[in-house]
Parts: structure tokens; sequence; C-alpha cells
């Protein structure tokens, strides 16, 4: 069997076991096949799909009707381990999908995509069995689909997906994860801990890989990073940064200072155009 068929498989599987055990299995061949024989069906057409491989449930609402995630609740507290594994299982897709589609991309690209959907699936399975000891599962809560609607819109341009997957949505879990992780140590649940220190210091990584690709497709391409990473995040209405920045595990995966502080300054102007426009509008 191909990585390419393989890769197709696992992306398309709705169970997430299945998803799983062939994501580990594509990362073993790519292990065991020597350096530039890694079987990728260059010519093979690409499926087009709107949504990748998922259980019925959870259910995919839109973000303002998921169930508040809150510390002070047992229900609350599954809610917000239910959410990070919704983030795993996206991110498992995620990482198949670029494998499986950029497939025209030096052959380091594939097995770097490959090894972080293998990645993500362990971050899954071992979130969702700390899902299982509060006496919860997988697809008890409800969830929306952001992170794969990106990738969605991002399917037909690896550049794309790299600026706006791993640069913008999957560097936020930087900023985020220390201060969750706090507030669980405070808790008490040291197992939650242990299985959010293994994702934090994995998504570092990710982030880098997104970083290098990015960085080396604007080169291939004779683009500027940063402005053109301006461009699209004005283009796409994103905002990178959201409270809390955490610099440096963001310099850790590949955002210089320099990138980061312009990043920010853009942010701050952009944030101020949009409250001058609204005046305005209201005048
Ligand atoms: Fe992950």
């Amino acid at each position: 069997m191909s990585i390419a068929v393989l890769l197709e498989s696992a992306l398309l599987s709705c169970q997430p076991a299945e998803k799983c055990t062939l994501s580990i299995e594509a990362q073993q061949m790519c292990a065991q096949t020597p350096a530039n024989a890694l079987q990728r069906d260059e010519c093979a057409v690409i499926k087009d799909f709107r949504f990748a491989g998922h259980p019925v449930k959870p259910e995919l609402v839109s973000p303002d009707k998921v169930i508040s995630r809150k510390f002070t609740t047992a229900e609350g507290y599954a809610a917000l381990l239910h959410a990070v594994c919704h983030i795993e299982f996206n991110a498992i897709n995620l990482a198949l999908d670029a494998a499986y589609r950029f497939r025209l991309l030096p052959e380091e690209f594939t097995r770097d995509w490959v090894r972080i959907a293998a990645e993500e699936a362990h971050h899954f399975q071992l979130m969702r069995q700390r899902l299982q000891t509060l006496g919860y599962d997988y697809g008890d809560f409800s969830a929306h689909n952001h992170l794969w609607d990106m990738a969605y819109k991002t399917a037909f341009d690896p550049l794309l997906r790299m600026a706006l997957v791993p640069r913008v949505l999957e560097a936020r879990g930087l900023d985020v994860t220390p201060g969750m992780r706090a507030k669980i140590a405070q808790k008490g649940d040291d197992a939650t801990c242990a299985v959010l220190d293994i994702i934090y210091h994995d998504e570092v990584g990710h982030v880098q890989v997104g970083n290098y690709w990015y960085q080396y497709l604007c080169r291939l391409r004779g683009l500027e990073p940063l402005a053109l990473f301006r461009r699209l995040l004005s283009r796409y209405d994103l905002f990178i940064f959201r409270g809390y920045v955490n610099i440096d595990a963001r310099e850790q995966a590949g955002f210089s200072r320099f990138e980061l502080e312009m990043l920010e300054n853009f942010e701050q102007n952009r944030q101020s155009d949009i409250h001058n426009w609204r005046l305005a509008l209201q005048n």
C-alpha cells in the first residue's frame, strides 16, 4: 500500500480509534521507508471534500452554542477536557490532510506532517483517557468545527495553509495552555497536567514545522514573509494574539522577536482602525 492510500483511509475514517491506529501506521511506514522512496502517488487525483472523517458525535454547532467550560462544576470541567480532546481530534485530521493533499512538495513535508498526525493521535488518546476517568467520553458534548473549517478554506494552497493554520490557530494553543495548566494544577488533577505537558511540548514542534514550511514556500515564490502574513491576517479577518502572548514558546517555535513585535504593533493599529471605523459609522 502507498503512503497516499493509507493517508486517505486515515483521513476519511469516521472512527476515532481507527483514525489513530492508521495515523500511527502511516508514521511507521515513513520510518521504515528510506529517504526519497515514499510512494506518494503524485499523479493521482486528490479528493476534495467538505469534511474529513469524523464520528456522528460530537454534534457540531456554532462556537456560541458550545456548553460553557467551567472549572467549578464536574460537568463544566469534563466539557473543558472534551474541548481539548476535540482540538486534538481535529489536529489529527489537519495534519493528515496536509500530508495527503500537498504531496508535490518535498518528501520531508510529507514526513513532517505524518509524524505530527501520529503525535496528535497520541494526544487525543491520552486526553480521551482523562475524560473517561471522569465518567465521560469523546462525543458527550457538542463541539465547533472552526479548526477544520480553516483547513477547508486553505485546501488549495499549502502556503496559505501553513500561514493560517499552524502559525495562527495552532500557535494560539501555545498562549492558552500554560494558563489552563495552572488552573488544572490548582484543582490537583496532576494526571491531566502531565498530559498537557506532553501536548505543549509537542505543539511547539508543530508550530515550528508550520513556520519552517511557510518560510520555505515564501522563498520559493519570492514573497516577503512578514508583509504577506500581515496581508493574509487582514484578508481573512484573523487576529493572532488574544490576551496573553507566550513570547518564549513562540520564539522556540520559530517566530523571531522582531516578527512578534511587528505583529503586535500591526494588530494594535488594526484594532484602533476598526474602533475608528465603528465610531465613524455611528456618526
Ligand atoms: Fe496536539
